[in-house]
């Protein structure tokens, strides 16, 4: 998919990179591999900085997001590369709500861009879907709605508890996701946008994405614009997502229809997406998360860190690399040269390492 907002189009870049738990410590390193084998080439001078947060040091030090870090990255970096975060060792999953939902509301990254692109015809669980009839992108919203942890219990423990989560949406946050989308559709040629809410049941807040909807499309005469209740959106996407273009929603629901997207197109360890903030310092990160039932076994795919990369890439204004990166993950799934979730039987670091010359090699045609 097109089209993320540029950073900077110097030649020069300072990433920071977050590997997290899991298997993102096992995926992220491929990226960076790949990341610093096309930039050799074409004369790219990134820096990567590690931060090892994590599970492991919340429960070592008892930090999570550092004091300061958010500043840190904020004004002495371009990008964010970010593995996943997740440990059954830490089931209030605190950690990750600090680090993760923590940059992104501090930063700022309102765009959540979930592209969902079927890359090979083979990967999709639809019968008789080709690539032309999967290629859209979801926009989630990213820094308000239920995510926002306002709420609280009430007698927790008892046979009489109450817990609330309020959902947060503000007239500011739901305009500048929804603009965002239409922007991007016109930017892209795109023709069609899709705005999924609850509104039928969410009354007040989502009465107010509705009313802003109706507002904002009437300066988008140009783009198809549409409205679907999100248990049809999951319905319709299923039958014929072909008609869909790009998709704008809430933060819960985009979470979750991106989890769908994703498997339409060959499944979580393939997804990638970025967490944006036009023009500022954005976070770029796997759809999928730590998978703690294979982590340790070398198996992880690592193609959605990798397609994630492109997309850092992408936003850092370095189109050919974004563009050599991309052509190696669509040689990897042609040639099968893949982990066992798509059926394959390499290993993570093998695939990294056929990426890192494919993409070299993809630079110079
Ligand atoms: P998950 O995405 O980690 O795993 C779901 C399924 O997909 C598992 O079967 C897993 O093996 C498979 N999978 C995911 N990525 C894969 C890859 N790259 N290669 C091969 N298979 C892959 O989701 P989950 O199991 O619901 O969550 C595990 C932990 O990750 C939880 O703690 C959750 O909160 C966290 N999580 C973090 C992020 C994030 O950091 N952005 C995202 C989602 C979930
Ligand atoms: C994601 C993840 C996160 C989310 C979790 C880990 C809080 O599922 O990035 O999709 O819900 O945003
Ligand atoms: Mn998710």
């Amino acid at each position: 998919m097109p089209g993320v907002p540029l950073r900077s189009g110097g030649p020069a870049a300072r990433i920071a990179v977050i590997p997290g738990d899991g298997i993102g410590p096992e995926v992220t390193p491929q990226a960076v591999k790949v990341l610093k084998a096309v930039a050799a080439p074409a004369k790219l001078a990134i820096e990567f900085v590690e931060f090892d947060w994590s599970a492991d040091k919340y429960l070592r030090e008892g930090v999570s997001l550092p004091p300061g870090a958010v500043e840190m990255l904020r004004d002495e970096f371009d990008a964010i590369l970010f593995g996943a975060l997740g440990d059954p060792r830490v089931p209030s999953n605190q950690h990750a709500a600090d680090i993760l939902l923590g940059l992104r509301f501090k930063l700022d990254l309102y765009v959540n861009a979930r592209p969902v692109e079927l890359l090979h015809h083979r990967l999709t669980p639809l019968r008789d879907r080709t690539e032309k009839d999967i290629r859209l992108m979801v926009f989630r919203e990213n820094t308000e709605g239920l995510y926002v942890g306002v709420g609280g219990f009430f007698k927790k423990g008892t046979p009489d508890e109450i817990a609330v989560q309020e959902d947060v949406n503000s007239r500011k946050g739901v305009e500048r996701i929804i603009r965002y989308a239409f922007e991007y559709a016109r930017k892209n040629g795109l023709k069609r946008v899709c705005m999924s809410d609850k509104s039928n049941a969410m009354t007040f807040a989502h009465d107010l994405w509705q009313r802003v909807f109706r507002q904002v499309r009437q300066e988008y005469a140009d783009v198809d614009s549409r409205h679907l209740y999100i248990d049809a959106l999951a319905m319709e996407i299923v039958r014929d997502p072909s008609q869909f273009d790009v998709i704008v929603t809430c933060n819960l629901f985009g979470d979750i229809i991106s989890d769908l997207g994703a498997q339409l197109a060959g499944g979580l360890g393939l997804a990638p997406s970025g967490n944006i903030h036009p023009g500022k310092t954005s976070l770029f990160e796997p759809v999928h998360g730590s998978a703690p039932n294979i982590a340790g076994k070398g198996i992880a795919n690592p193609l959605g860190s990798v397609l994630t990369s492109a997309m850092m890439l992408e936003f850092l204004g370095w189109k050919t690399e974004t563009a050599a990166l991309r052509a190696a993950v669509r040689a990897a799934l042609r040639e099968s040269c893949v982990t066992p979730d798509l059926g394959g039987n390499k290993r993570t670091a093998e695939v990294g390492d056929w990426l890192a010359a494919k993409s070299v090699e993809a630079l110079t045609v």
